[in-house]
């Protein structure tokens, strides 16, 4: 990995202010989604490991803790500093181990930075509640104080954003956090440790761990003294964590799977849904958990629609995100690949019409073609399956109630969009989707300042936003007697 700062390519684990030394240990091989080439090593830790990074964090929370909210803040915008200055190295990384084209990663580390940043401030506005009291010889007060040590478990598909919208909150309430990276994308987590020594997080505050998940996310779970466990990934591993983190009562945040409603209505404007579509859905090359999965399109526009559709999406530039003008990178890894192309040959099977793309790449390994089917309908497994991949889905619908339950009869619901110029219709349908997110006539929300996370089973608790502090705090009720 050539970087301008070779000491952000770390290849160890980081507990406790150290970086774990490779050569006595297991070692997990790092692939680029791109070309298969091996991009290096991690280690593979498991449950020993798990239990002194906690360790470590615990130790290191007092400290921490006891800093003011201003001490913690300047802190993390040392970090969103130091991040900052090496944004074309962490997009580099980025790039190198998720695939996403390097313009789209630079917008990630831009995305990242801006959780460093808005956490900064944050950290300083934990305020509490004086509340009007009962009794005359009492007074109440609500303050709020840090969970304590965190457990965070990320995907692979953000890896710099998902690292820094847990973190930064975390660390903002006064928590200590032992992270564990996706396995296909480490060194982005990695890199941002260095960072996060260099900017001045104490030993023991930030630890990034390596290695096998189950080992790794069994102990994190177990673990008596992790108070809280955050997490972004699959409705099934979300699950589990639940069910592992029953025993001991634990705090969670789980931002699931999503299956986003992309509605649009006969009174939209046709061209501002497509270019919006071509957001929402083909970002990180449809690899998001609020990426549009189902669009609804109504049946007087339905063929306009496809058709602007189809021309946007054959302007899409397949190939290796380091090449300049590749707009659409690979799929993470084979089992991503697979996924899509059976996804899209059940709909096939079952009746839906190819408009463009519908096959691996040509380009072989990872790639998958742009995709556009039309005639979809609820019986294909992608009516009810998140795709994660490039594959944009055509229903057709003749009313607003018809396609509201369609949108809403899905198990999950994390985010939702619609197009429609009528603004009765606009509050009506946003209060009527059952998601945590809405978009209305536009395919991007994502920022630091708005609430992110889901309803239903794509899990719960909000990560950003003036909200984003309070999953990392207790509220504790104090009421002072004697007071006459
Ligand atoms: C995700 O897919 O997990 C995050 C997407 C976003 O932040 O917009």
């Amino acid at each position: 990995m050539k970087l301008d700062d070779p000491q952000l390519y770390r290849q160890r684990a980081y507990i406790n202010g150290n970086w774990t030394d490779v050569g006595v240990q297991e070692v997990i091989e790092v692939h680029n989604p791109a070309t298969g080439e091996s991009l290096g090593f991690v280690p593979d830790l498991g449950q020993v490991e798990t239990a002194q990074a906690i360790e470590a964090a615990e130790a290191a929370f007092p400290a921490w803790k006891a800093k003011t909210g201003k001490e913690r803040g300047e802190i993390l915008r040392r970090w969103h500093d130091l991040v900052m200055a090496h944004i074309d190295d962490l997009a580099m990384i980025i790039t190198l181990e998720n695939g996403k084209p390097l313009e789209e990663a630079r917008g990630e580390v831009l995305y990242a930075v801006s959780f460093l940043d808005w956490f900064a401030e944050e950290a300083r506005r934990q305020y509490g509640d004086v509340i009007p009291q009962t009794r005359g010889d009492q007074r109440l007060f609500a303050i709020r104080q840090p969970v304590g040590v965190c457990g965070a478990i990320i995907a692979w598909n953000f890896p710099c954003t998902l690292v820094t919208r847990k973190v930064a909150p975390a660390l903002a309430a006064g928590c200590t956090v032992v992270l564990r990276p996706a396995d296909q994308t480490p060194f982005s987590a990695l890199a941002l440790a260095e960072l996060a020594e260099r900017a001045g997080v104490p030993a023991g505050v930030f630890n990034v761990i390596t290695g096998n998940p189950r080992t790794i996310g069994g102990e994190l779970t177990a673990n008596k003294t992790v108070s809280k466990i955050t997490f972004t990934g699959s409705t099934p591993v979300g699950r589990l964590l639940m069910e592992q983190s029953a025993p001991t009562v634990k705090r969670l945040s789980l931002e699931l799977g999503g299956n986003a409603p992309f509605i649009v209505f006969e009174d939209a404007d046709v061209k501002k849904a497509v270019d919006n579509l071509m957001v929402s859905k083909f970002r990180n090359a449809g690899q998001t958990c609020v990426c549009a999965n189902r669009v609804f399109v109504h049946d007087s526009i339905y063929d306009e629609f496809a058709h602007q559709v189809t021309a946007k999406v054959g302007e899409l530039k397949v190939g290796n995100g380091l090449e300049t003008d590749v707009t659409i990178g690979p799929m993470i890894d084979d089992k991503g690949l697979l996924k899509v192309s059976e996804l899209v040959q059940d709909a096939i099977d079952k009746g839906a019409r190819v408009l463009m793309g519908g096959n691996r790449h040509a380009l072989g390994g990872n790639y998958y073609e742009p995709t556009v089917l039309t005639d979809v309908s609820q019986e294909m497994d992608v009516a009810r399956k998140e795709i994660f991949g490039p594959v944009v889905t055509l229903f057709r619908f003749k009313s607003e109630d018809e396609v509201v339950a369609e949108a809403n009869s899905v198990e999950t619901g994390l985010a939702g969009y619609f197009f429609s110029q009528d603004v009765a219709r606009v509050w009506r349908v946003a209060e009527a989707l059952e998601v945590g997110i809405v978009g209305v006539n536009t395919g991007m929300f994502s920022n630091e300042v708005g609430p992110f996370g889901g309803v239903k089973q794509s899990g719960f608790g909000r990560e950003g936003s003036r909200y984003g502090l309070d999953d990392f705090s207790e509220l504790k009720y104090i009421c002072l007697g004697d007071v006459e």
